[in-house]
């Protein structure tokens, strides 16, 4: 049986620190299969719809203006219970409250920029998939 999806970004801090390379290793040793990826920049009009659920927060602004900063790696990965073992690979929001050994607490600067998103939920890892990817650019 195929196992569930998750969506991912490493974001543009990251990208810009050079970690993309040892954030796939990671990916790839917890067992996630590659999906759908590539390599892209998103516009401040399509970072806000992205993020359109944080809207009313305070930082929303400074969120969309990071997340169209640079260039990012999207991607759909696939593995049983993705959603939830993804998180626990990527660790807390804030790396100062990550566990040891996720993500963030290796690569991530801080709360705003912290280096990778990851899906909450299969309908959100879904929908942030279709946004990112059409159907012909999706491999099982
Ligand atoms: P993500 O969606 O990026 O995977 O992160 P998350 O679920 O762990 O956290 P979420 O609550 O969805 O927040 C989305 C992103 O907004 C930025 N943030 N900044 N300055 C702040 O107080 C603040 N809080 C959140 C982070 O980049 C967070 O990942
Ligand atoms: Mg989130």
């Amino acid at each position: 049986m195929a196992g569930n999806r998750t969506f991912t970004m490493i974001k543009p801090d990251a990208v810009k620190a050079g970690h993309i390379g040892a954030i796939l290793k990671m990916m790839n040793d917890a067992g996630f299969k590659i999906i759908a990826m590539k390599y892209t920049k998103l516009s401040p009009e399509m970072a806000g719809k992205f993020y359109e659920v944080h809207k009313e927060r305070p930082f929303y602004g400074e969120l969309v203006e990071f997340m169209s900063s640079g260039p990012i790696v999207a991607a759909i990965l696939e593995k049983d219970n993705a959603v939830e073992d993804f998180r626990k690979l990527i660790g807390a929001t804030n790396p100062a409250e990550a566990a040891p050994g996720t993500i963030r607490k290796l690569f991530a600067k801080s709360l705003g920029e912290n280096a990778v998103h990851g899906a909450d939920s299969d309908e959100n890892a879904k929908i942030e998939g279709n946004f990112h990817f059409a159907g012909t650019e999706m491999f099982d």
